[in-house]
C-alpha cells in the first residue's frame, strides 16, 4: 500500500473507537439497474435515518437523480465504461465494468479518505459490484456485500461448481423436470443457465461474485420468515454475521428512485375500479416482449374479461399512451377495461385496494412489493433469479400461479381466471394477506428485520 494511504488508513482505524456515527460514512457502491438501485437507495436511506453519512458511488450511466436524494453525496466512477459499447453477453459486460471500475473507485477511496474532516470510512457494495471489496480490503476498510437478490438465489449459485463438476450442467434436457440435488424446492429448469460457450467464463465470473472476500458481513434484502432454510444453510457456509433486513422498502423512508417518469394518472382509474378487481402487469425494467408475444398478451388479457392496468414498455408504446403498435381491435376489444402506462408507481398500486393480481417477470424487488401487499402474482419468469423467485412464489410461499415457457393467449387467459376468479385464486390471495401480515411484523419494531438492522448498525460502529 502506498505509504500516504497507509498513514490515511491508520490514522482513520485509530479514530473510530469512540467515534460519533455522522463522521463515519458510508460509501455505498451502485450497480447501476432499476432492480438494484431501488433496494441500494432504501439501505441508504434507512442508514442515513440512523445518523450515518452516505456517499453512492456509481458508473457513469443509468446514475440516479442527486436533486432526488439532498443528504447523499454522489460520486460517479469516471471509468470510460457505458453499456453502449457492444458486448458479446452479461458475463463480458459485467467482468468489464469490475475491471474498468477498479481504479476509479480506488482514487475515489483515497480522497475521501484524505479529507480533513473524515475520520473513517466502511464500504456497502452491490455483489454485482464486486472489485468493490478487492479496494476496500487493500485499503485496509471494513466493507459489506449486499446482496439484492434472495438467500436462496445466491445457494443457487453456490451450487453450480459442484454441478459442473458432476456433469449435471449443461443441464440435459430430460432432467428439466427433476429435483437439483440439495436445491430443494428447485428443479433443474429452474436454474437459469447462459449458452453453453459462455458457461466456463460465467462460472468464473461468479465465483469471484460468491467470494466475499474481506468482507465482514452479508446483508439480504429479505425476511427470516420467508427464506428461513436458506438463511440456515447461508450461516452454516459462511463466517461472517448475515443480515437479513428486508423487505427494505418497507422499511425506508419512501424515496424516488425511478429511472424513469412515473404515471401516476393510473391511480385515478384504479380508485373508480372495484375492490381486488385489477391484474396489473409489468415485466420489470428489462424484460421486453417480441411482438408476437405482445400481441399474444393483449389478447390473453383482452380474453380474458378482467380490468387490467399493463406497464407496457416505451418502444411497444408509441407516442403518449398510444396504441399503435398494440393489435388491431385490441383496443375496442377493452375499452375502458384497461389502462397502460410505459412506467407505474408501482409501490403505490400494489398498495391499493383495487388490485387482486400481480401479472409478474418475478424480479426480487416485485416480488416483495407484491408479497408486502399481500397481493398473489402469475408468474412469469424469463432469467438470472426470476425462476428460482417464482419457483418460490408458486411451490413455497404457494401464492402464485406459475405460467410456463410460451406466451400463448389462451394460457395467460387461463391463469388470469384461475388467479383472479377461481377459488384456487381465493387460497392464494388469503396467503398472500397472511405473507403481508407477517412481513409487518417483522418489519415493525422488534420484528426480525428491524433487530437485524440495529445489528448490523451495531456491527458498523465497531468494525475497524
Ligand atoms: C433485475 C432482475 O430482473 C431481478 O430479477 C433482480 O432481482 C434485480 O434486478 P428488474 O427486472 O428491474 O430487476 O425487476 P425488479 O427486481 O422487480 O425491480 C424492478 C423495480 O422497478 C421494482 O422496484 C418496481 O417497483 C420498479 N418498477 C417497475 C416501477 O417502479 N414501475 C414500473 O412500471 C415497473
Amino acid at each position: 500500500m502506498h505509504e500516504h494511504f497507509r498513514y490515511i488508513v491508520c490514522r482513520s482505524r485509530n479514530q473510530v473507537a469512540g467515534m460519533e456515527k455522522q463522521y463515519l460514512k458510508l460509501v455505498l457502491v451502485l450497480y447501476p439497474f432499476q432492480g438494484h438501485i431501488n433496494p441500494m437507495l432504501q439501505l441508504a436511506s434507512v442508514l442515513h435515518s440512523h445518523g450515518f453519512s452516505i456517499t453512492i458511488c456509481h458508473p457513469q450511466f443509468n446514475s440516479p437523480d442527486p436533486s432526488t436524494h439532498p443528504h447523499f453525496e454522489f460520486i460517479p466512477l469516471r471509468a470510460g465504461f457505458t453499456p453502449q459499447n457492444a458486448f458479446k453477453s452479461l458475463t463480458e459486460f459485467l467482468k468489464i465494468l469490475n475491471d474498468k471500475s477498479r481504479t476509479p473507485f480506488m482514487d475515489t477511496l483515497v480522497q475521501i479518505m484524505g479529507k480533513e474532516e473524515q475520520s473513517a470510512c466502511h464500504v456497502i457494495y452491490d455483489g454485482c459490484m464486486y472489485f468493490a471489496a478487492q479496494v476496500a480490503n487493500e485499503l485496509n476498510l471494513p466493507s459489506f456485500v449486499f446482496h439484492t437478490f434472495s438467500a436462496a438465489n445466491l445457494l443457487r449459485y453456490l451450487a453450480y461448481p459442484h454441478l459442473r463438476q458432476e456433469g449435471l450442467i449443461p443441464i440435459q434436457d430430460s432432467k428439466l423436470l427433476e429435483p437439483v440435488p440439495d436445491l430443494d424446492p428447485l428443479r433443474f429448469k429452474d436454474l437459469f443457465l447462459v449458452s453453453n460457450e459462455d458457461l466456463d467464463a460465467w462460472l468464473n465470473l461468479l465465483s469471484s461474485f460468491c467470494d466475499i472476500k474481506s468482507s465482514s458481513a452479508m446483508i439480504f434484502n429479505t425476511a427470516d420468515l420467508l427464506e428461513q432454510q436458506p438463511l440456515k444453510i447461508l450461516k452454516e457456509k459462511f463466517q461472517v454475521p448475515i443480515f437479513s433486513i428486508g423487505p427494505i422498502h418497507k422499511i425506508s423512508p419512501p424515496i424516488f428512485s425511478s429511472l424513469v417518469e412515473e404515471d401516476t394518472s393510473c391511480i385515478s382509474w384504479l380508485d373508480m375500479q372495484t375492490p381486488n378487481s385489477v391484474l396489473y402487469i409489468s415485466l420489470g425494467s428489462l424484460n421486453f416482449l417480441n411482438d408476437t408475444e405482445l400481441t399474444e398478451m393483449a389478447w390473453g388479457l383482452a380474453n380474458s374479461k378482467q380490468p387490467f392496468l399493463w406497464v407496457v414498455p416505451p418502444e411497444k408504446l408509441g407516442g403518449s399512451r398510444s396504441l399503435d403498435s398494440l393489435p388491431e381491435g385490441f383496443e375496442e376489444a377493452v375499452g375502458e377495461r384497461s389502462y397502460l402506462v410505459k412506467w407505474a408507481p408501482q409501490k403505490k398500486v400494489l398498495a391499493h385496494g383495487a388490485v387482486g393480481g400481480f401479472l409478474s417477470h418475478c424480479g426480487w424487488n416485485s416480488t416483495l412489493e407484491s408479497i408486502g401487499e399481500g397481493v398473489p402474482m402469475i408468474c412469469r419468469a424469463s432469467y438470472g433469479d426470476q425462476k428460482v423467485n417464482a419457483r418460490y412464489l408458486s411451490h413455497v410461499w404457494r401464492v402464485g400461479v406459475e405460467l410456463e415457457k410460451g406466451l400463448e393467449r389462451e394460457k395467460i387467459e387461463s391463469a388470469v381466471r384461475r388467479l383472479m376468479r377461481d377459488e384456487e385464486g381465493e387460497g392464494m390471495r388469503k396467503r398472500a394477506l397472511d405473507l403481508k401480515e407477517m412481513i409487518r411484523i417483522c418489519v415493525g419494531d422488534g420484528g426480525s428485520s428491524s433487530e437485524s438492522i440495529a445489528e448490523l448498525v451495531k456491527l458498523i460502529m465497531s468494525s475497524k
